[in-house]
């Protein structure tokens, strides 16, 4: 079980045009994934995702909040005494090539953290080799054809599969998915799902899956919990399917009727969701976030902030001031 509460992160960034500006990358965000659980991140690009997943695999530091591992406070750790607390989660990022080395053989990519982990428990020279291919074989790759293989030689599917064995090698309790296919091969995607969501309901690990795309979030975890982040706030949170029949907040609207796999199973409502213009970089830091873009915002909007609630009988949590239900119009496929 993974939880953070209140967690903040502001990125100080030096432009040529702009000169220094803060970046809220996170703005207070709490979540909960349960061992063995799902959930999803989505929002458009620079809402904070990849923020947020790296702090939730220890790899970036976070200025506020909490995170907490199966109980335990990070911040009341030391540094090095959190590493065997966050080596439970493990992060697979977008680009599979960049992350392997390429002058390394899948065996030479796993035999060093399970050499590592051998040699912490007294195992022996054999028990590495065997666990080289169980993990392979977990990942649906054939040991005895890959393990002498180097990256370059290797479709993008398996090279994500091998980043994945990696990653097992070390016997997480939860995957961080970062966009986990968007550089694969579309034909090759539905495979590197299928096995995420495999694992899942093999070995137990939880997944955290991170997306631009809510159709892929609910075939990782239709069981689980998504998140809608915008500008680093969570704007809706709740059980994916809910959120998908009836979302609530128009940011979340917005986004569901821009997805062509979700045509068809909409009703048209009596306000049609207009598509979002791009963002730009002025952004109002005054009352809702999304106000600059709101077709629905009224008074009330540029002047307060509203907060992630669970309000009017919903059974989502939402920030919006005017959560009404506003059937999702999807546009057509030619669209899109
Ligand atoms: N290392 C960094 N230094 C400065 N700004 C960063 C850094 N990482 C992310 N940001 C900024 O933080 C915001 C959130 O980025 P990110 O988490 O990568 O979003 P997403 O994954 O949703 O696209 C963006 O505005 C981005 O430019
Ligand atoms: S609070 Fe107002 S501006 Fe923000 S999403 Fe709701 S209606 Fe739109
Ligand atoms: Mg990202």
């Amino acid at each position: 079980m993974i939880n953070g509460t209140g967690v903040v992160k502001t990125y100080k960034q030096r432009g040529k045009v702009l000169g220094a500006r803060e970046v809220r990358a996170l703005r207070g965000v709490d979540f909960s994934i349960p061992k063995g659980g799902a959930a999803s991140f989505i929002g458009e690009s620079g809402c904070g995702k990849t923020t947020l997943g790296r702090i939730i695999a220890g790899l970036e530091t976070y200025d506020e909040g909490e995170i907490a591992i199966d109980g335990v406070a990070m911040s009341s750790l030391k540094p090095k005494q959190r590493q065997p607390h966050f080596r439970k989660i493990q992060m697979i990022h977008q680009d599979p090539y960049s992350a392997l080395n390429p002058t390394r053989t899948v065996h030479q990519t796993l035999h060093a953290p399970l050499s590592l982990r051998a040699g912490q428990t007294g195992r022996s020279k054999s028990w590495i080799e065997e666990r080289a291919a169980e993990v392979l074989s977990l990942v649906g790759l054939d040991p005895g054809s890959v393990l002498a293989r180097y990256p370059h030689q290797l479709s993008g599917g398996m090279r994500q599969r091998v980043v994945i064995a990696r990653a097992l090698t070390v016997d997480p309790e939860m995957l961080v998915a970062d966009e986990a296919v968007s550089m694969i091969d579309v034909s090759l995607r539905l495979g590197i799902l299928a096995l995420l969501k495999d694992l899942r309901e093999r070995l137990g690990v939880s997944v955290l899956f991170i997306t631009h795309d809510v159709a892929t979030a609910r075939y990782i975890g239709d069981d689980g919990e998504l998140y809608v982040i915008y500008r680093g706030q969570v704007i809706e949170r709740g059980a994916v399917d809910t959120i998908i029949a009836d979302p609530v907040h128009p940011y979340t609207q917005s986004l569901l009727s821009a997805i062509p796999v979700l045509h068809g199973l909409e009703q048209p409502g009596e306000h049609p969701v207009t598509p979002l213009e791009p963002l730009d970089q002025d952004q109002s830091e005054e009352g809702c976030l999304f106000a600059g873009r709101c077709p629905f915002r009224g008074e009330r909007c540029t002047s307060e902030r509203p907060l992630l609630q669970v309000a009017d009988g919903l059974p989502q949590e939402h920030a919006c001031f005017y959560p009404e239900r506003r059937s999702v119009i999807a546009r057509p496929m030619s669209e899109v």
